[in-house]
């Protein structure tokens, strides 16, 4: 009895120690460095998006763009689709940004902007998603340049001025 009292006990204990193990962090692969996520992930990933409406223009005047066929409307929305989850890409552990000082202290003028221009990418691109499952072509163009401003605002920010990578 005793021996059994004390083969649970150890038991118990092994369960709890096991309980109390840390669960180890998920395999996030950040290979891609920032530049190579924004020229090769979400830059082509943006200019699809925005690819869909537009005008034109040439010596016959001007030619709307929009989405002509059932599947081109649903390659719009899945566009837009994509890109809002990129929102979630520059939150991962290791690529959120902190403005810092010369001893790498956080500025306080950093304010966690980086984080609020992320989730702002993604929530105007769920805005053009909706536009596109509205089949709203205008309201296509008009979030999409919503999100033009969410990658302006964070560049604005998050590129140093001098900085030849500087281009918008
Ligand atoms: C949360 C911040 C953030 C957002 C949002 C963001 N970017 Fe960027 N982007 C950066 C940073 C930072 C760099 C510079 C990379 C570096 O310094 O390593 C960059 C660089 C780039 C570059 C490369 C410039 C070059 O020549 O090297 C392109 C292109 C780009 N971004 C496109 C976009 C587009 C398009 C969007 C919006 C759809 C966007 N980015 C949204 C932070 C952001």
């Amino acid at each position: 009895m005793r021996a059994r009292f004390v083969i649970l006990a150890a038991i118990f204990l092994i369960s709890c120690q096991h309980d109390e193990t840390p669960a180890a962090p998920p395999a996030f692969d950040i290979t891609h460095d920032m530049d190579d996520l924004m020229i090769h992930v979400i830059d082509p990933a943006a200019k699809a998006m925005w690819s869909h409406v537009g005008w034109l223009l040439s010596e016959d005047g001007v030619e709307a763009i929009e989405p002509a066929s059932e599947t081109e409307w649903r390659q719009a929305e899945y566009d837009a689709a994509i890109l809002a989850e990129m929102g979630n890409l520059l939150l991962l552990p290791g690529r959120i940004r902190i403005l810092r000082d010369e001893d790498d202290k956080p500025l306080q003028s950093d304010n966690g902007d980086w984080t609020k221009y992320a989730v702002a990418m993604t929530t105007r691109a769920f805005e053009v998603k909706q536009a596109t499952i509205a089949r709203d072509t205008r309201g296509m163009f008009t979030t999409g340049a919503e999100v033009y401003k969410t990658c302006v605002v964070c560049h604005d920010k998050y590129i140093r001025k001098d900085d030849p990578k500087r281009l918008m």
